[in-house]
């Protein structure tokens, strides 16, 4: 299973990276604004920092907007996929770019019908949000199996990228669930190490080899 970190921040890629957690990062409008500054700049440091796919989103209304927007990202590295919205202009520019060669992840996908068009349309990866289904009252994790299905059914490429993660249960669940990618916050990566027996446990034996040591 890959870890992606969902962030634009770049001491947190170097951290994730540092740990050996880091096969690619997600960004989005709201985590660029989020880092302010000049976004060209971060996009293209981020894109050094990062080995592998770093997805950049293109924001615009229309095919051509979408398309013309991700070619330009594209200029920041080799690495960039191109992030799209999942809506009807936003699958036919999906389409387009891979007949460039780009790489794209649809992104804001809250049904199994939505990845399976964006499959269909040649999608590199699709991402599927479910901390926003949970906060719903919907199940965000049933969404990732249901796509995990219809993607095994038919031999698809595309990859499934589990998107607004809150937790590591969600992340567990997905790598059980055998998704390809989880794109996590640092905070919930962070979380991941943690487990209060461990921490009981590593404060017996630290003063417990005190003790043997007089
Ligand atoms: O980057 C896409 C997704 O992970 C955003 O998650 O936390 O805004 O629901 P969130």
């Amino acid at each position: 299973m890959q870890f992606f970190l969902d962030t634009a921040n770049i001491a947190e890629i170097r951290a994730a990276r540092a740990w050996g957690l880091l096969d690619g990062v997600t960004t989005n409008p709201t985590l660029m604004a989020r880092e302010g500054g000049d976004w060209r700049a971060v996009m293209r440091d981020i894109c050094r920092e990062v080995e592998g796919p770093v997805s950049l989103e293109a924001v615009g209304e229309t095919a051509d907007e979408f398309i013309a927007m991700g070619l330009d990202l594209m200029r920041n590295g080799p690495n960039v996929v191109v992030k799209i919205p999942m809506t009807p202009e936003g699958l036919k520019a999906v389409r387009v770019l891979k007949s460039k060669g780009v790489d794209t992840n649809v992104t804001l996908i809250f049904s199994p019908m939505q990845a399976l068009l964006a499959a269909k349309a040649g999608a590199s990866f699709v991402s599927p949000f479910v901390g926003r289904l949970d906060g719903l009252s919907q199940d965000g994790m049933q969404l990732v199996a249901d796509i995990m299905a219809i993607l095994r059914n038919y031999a698809m490429d595309a990859r499934v990228i589990v998107a607004s993660v809150r937790h590591p249960r969600h992340v567990a669940e997905a790598a059980l669930m055998g998704a390809h990618v989880a794109t996590v916050p640092f905070a919930v990566l962070r979380q991941m190490f943690d487990h209060p027996l461990t921490s009981a446990g590593l404060e017996t034996f630290n003063k417990d080899w005190a003790a043997l040591n007089g």
